[in-house]
């Protein structure tokens, strides 16, 4: 699809060290578009609905305080196969495996947190894409 969407989060790790410039220029290199940005504080609804999938999981609790510590920012990436492409320059979950050359493989480490400080978020699918941009920028 020409015109594939992803909402990618930069966390509250990325913008509080001031990666946020960092991570939409690697957005922008690889050739996509950044068709829709915010920044926002996330609250804890907005969160529950975003990680709904993950509720009940040991991670689940600490991964949305750790939203909850500072701003985010909000965008939608746009291009053919982006959200597997994004996928792709974030690198693996775990920071400390994530090869390099990746955000969170260049840019993320582990520091001993409860739950894994990984720069970023995006989309896994077209259905979570659709759902998690509705989240986001939903009647925008
Ligand atoms: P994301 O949703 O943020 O793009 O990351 P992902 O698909 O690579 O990872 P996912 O399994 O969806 O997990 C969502 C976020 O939860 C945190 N997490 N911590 N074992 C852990 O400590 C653990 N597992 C997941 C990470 O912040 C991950 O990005
Ligand atoms: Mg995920």
């Amino acid at each position: 699809m020409s015109n594939e969407r992803t909402l990618v989060l930069i966390k509250p790790d990325g913008v509080r060290r001031a990666l946020i410039g960092e991570v939409i220029s690697r957005i922008e290199a690889k050739g996509y578009s950044v068709v829709a940005l915010r920044m926002l504080s996330a609250d804890r609804a907005i969160l529950e609905r975003h990680y709904e999938e993950h509720k009940g999981k040991p991670f689940y609790e600490p991964l949305v305080e750790f939203m909850l510590s500072g701003p985010i920012v909000a965008l939608i990436a746009e291009g053919n196969r982006v959200i597997e492409g994004f996928r792709s320059l974030a690198g693996a979950t775990d920071p400390t495996v994530a090869a390099p050359g990746t955000i969170r493989g260049d840019l993320a480490r582990d520091q001993g947190t409860k739950v894994v400080q990984n720069i970023v978020h995006g989309s896994d699918s077209p259905e979570s894409a659709a759902r998690e941009i509705e989240i986001f920028f939903g009647g925008k």
